[in-house]
């Protein structure tokens, strides 16, 4: 049985992950606050990574290790760099398996998205130029690699910590009035349907540069009122806003989203609506 490494296995992606590749893999999960049972593996030390490589050999290193907080990482440039960036590099070094590696729509600008693999990157923010930098090394490397851009994953898993989805159902049940931009326009992800397309790509073999999304456009603002729909909550409670009243600190691609003609042309893989994926959400949590 091939083993895999799955870095930052413990996030909203590692979770969807190990339980779909478990059953046919030997699975050895690294977080950064890795409990009893897992392992820690930081992968911004290169001291560590280099003995955890040589210790477990894996066959196939799943980077999932990331700082995902955009926001945070204009905050703290250099451990968004250490991470997103040296990360991929320290786990490189010296491997000759297949390497998969997780990005984003944020390393487009969004001035005339939804994009397609080989349309012109212009980060943004920090967290778009150090995983767009991951991108950089990894293409010119000679390690076997993947690299999968996805956008908006969500998850409604109950050991996910921040999730989209979540927010939108706790807040409705609640009663509560949420604020959601109007103005971001992507394809948002479920992280089981994205887990399937990675499982896919690992059983495979299949290298190169791969768009995955579900299937769909929409701004936030409509995605939460999909999710009042199917989740039969009160969708008057979303109230439109716009990215430049919220002030934040990075600046997010406006007009995004990805085109996944590629993977439907080369690999024959169609991801399902947003609507699909949320529908199985909300059915697997009520049966
Ligand atoms: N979420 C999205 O919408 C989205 C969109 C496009 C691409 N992606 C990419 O998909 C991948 C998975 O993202 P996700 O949604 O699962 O995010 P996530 O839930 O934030 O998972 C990332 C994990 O990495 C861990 N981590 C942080 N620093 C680390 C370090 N130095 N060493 C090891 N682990 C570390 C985090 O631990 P702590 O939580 O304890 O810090 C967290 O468990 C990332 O590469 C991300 O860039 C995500």
């Amino acid at each position: 049985m091939k083993s895999i490494l799955i870095t930052g296995a413990f996030g909203q992606l590692g979770i969807a992950c190990s339980n779909i590749l478990e059953p046919k893999f030997n699975i050895i999960k690294t977080g950064i606050n890795a409990d009893s049972g897992n392992d820690k593996l930081d992968v911004s030390s290169k001291k560590d990574v280099e003995s955890f490589l040589n210790h477990h050999k894996p066959d196939i290193i799943l980077n999932l290790a990331a700082i995902t907080n955009v926001d945070g990482c204009e905050h703290d440039p250099e451990q968004a760099d250490r991470v997103n960036r040296e990360g991929v590099i320290h786990l490189c070094d010296g491997f000759d398996g297949h390497f998969i590696q997780l990005s984003t729509d944020y390393v487009f600008d969004g001035e005339d998205g939804p994009y397609l693999e080989d349309d012109t990157t212009n980060p943004m923010s920090i967290y778009g130029k150090t995983k767009l930098e991951a991108e950089t090394y990894l293409i010119n490397s000679k390690v076997n690699h993947t690299i999968i851009r996805t956008n908006v994953v969500y998850s409604y898993a109950p050991e996910t910590k921040a999730s989209f989805l979540k927010w939108v159902v706790q807040s409705l049940k609640d009663s509560k009035s949420i604020n959601v931009v109007s103005d971001q326009w992507n394809n948002p992800t479920s992280a089981d349907s994205l887990a399937g397309f990675i499982q896919k790509i690992v059983l495979s073999e299949t290298y190169g540069l791969y768009h995955y999304a579900d299937q769909g456009l929409m701004s936030r603002y409509e995605f939460a009122k999909l999710i009042a729909k199917i989740f039969k909550l009160d969708p008057d409670l979303i109230k439109p806003i716009l990215t430049s009243e919220l002030s934040q600190a990075a600046s997010r691609p406006l007009k995004s989203g990805l085109v996944t003609q590629k993977i439907q042309k080369e690999l024959s893989i169609v991801p399902p609506t947003v609507e699909t994926s949320l529908i199985q959400i909300h059915d697997s949590i009520n049966t």
